[in-house]
């Protein structure tokens, strides 16, 4: 039986390709989503992944989702959290519902997503738990008080979840990614994205596959003794 892993936000963007690299290494892949049912219902035709629509900033939502994921496929073994939105703002323009938002689904939807698996993970003595934080997390950035204090909050996340689930066979680690061709950046006014590009010494953004090759070896059973570690994928643009 091939191990479970579920991925958030994993019908579109960066979380769309590490659905599909997960299923391609042979893991069965449930895609979370929370309201674009046309890009799901595409993404499992194209892909065969199936989704499942819930909200990971409600935690009674999160657990209706996943035991309908573990009643379907079998129990999570690997958890991929990556659903993130933007509210971006100036801080003196930033409204508290856009900070709220950003916190409820970046920061408090990690913790949604992870602890209900959790149990289970300690009980069957693995687990593999990926968050996808990002570089803005790590050197923060001009309009995202808010998405950079979620994304810092990740790798707090993963290096307390490291330390809890070492000795239970699970390891927690984050991803950093830098500027990808992504909806969200491309969602950038051009000039500000040029700017941005032009400080990458890739020269380039990268691509969302760059990023879901390094989940898919942070939940392989070769990455067991990386634990509360994080991977930055940004083109060199920022080193912590
Ligand atoms: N650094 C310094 N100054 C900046 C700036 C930056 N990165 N971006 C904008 N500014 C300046 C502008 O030049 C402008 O200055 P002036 O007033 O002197 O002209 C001022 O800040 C912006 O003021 P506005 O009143 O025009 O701002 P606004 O309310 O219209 O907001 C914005 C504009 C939302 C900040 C917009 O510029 C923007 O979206 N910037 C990009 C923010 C960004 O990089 N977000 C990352 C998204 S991608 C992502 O998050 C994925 C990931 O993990 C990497």
């Amino acid at each position: 039986m091939s191990r479970v892993a579920l991925v958030t936000g994993g019908s579109r963007g960066i979380g769309a390709a590490i659905s599909q690299a997960l299923k391609n290494k042979g893991y069965t892949v449930a895609a979370n989503y929370a309201g674009n049912d046309e890009a799901a219902a595409k993404f499992t035709s194209e892909t065969g992944i199936k989704t499942y629509k819930w909200n990971v900033g409600d935690y009674e939502a999160s657990k209706a989702g996943i035991a309908k994921v573990e009643a379907d496929l079998g129990p999570v073994e690997i958890i991929v959290a990556n659903a993130g939105i933007t509210r971006d703002a100036p801080f003196h323009k930033m409204t508290p519902e856009q900070w709220h938002q950003v916190i409820d689904t970046n920061l408090t939807g990690v913790f949604n997503t992870v602890h209900p698996v959790w149990p289970g993970m300690r009980d069957r003595k693995f687990g593999r738990v990926v968050v996808i934080s990002s570089i803005n997390g790590q050197k923060g950035q001009f309009a995202q008080v808010n998405y950079a204090a979620t994304k810092a909050g990740d790798l707090g996340i993963v290096k307390s979840l490291a330390q809890e689930g070492a000795r239970a066979g699970i390891t927690a680690n984050a991803v950093c990614p830098g500027y990808i061709a992504t909806e969200m950046v491309m969602a950038v006014p051009e000039k500000v994205r040029e700017s941005i590009i032009a400080g990458i010494p890739a020269g380039r953004l990268g691509e969302p596959e760059e990023i879901a090759r390094c989940v898919a070896f942070l939940v392989s059973d070769d990455a067991g003794f990386i634990n509360g570690s994080t991977i930055s994928a940004n083109g060199a643009q920022f080193f912590v």
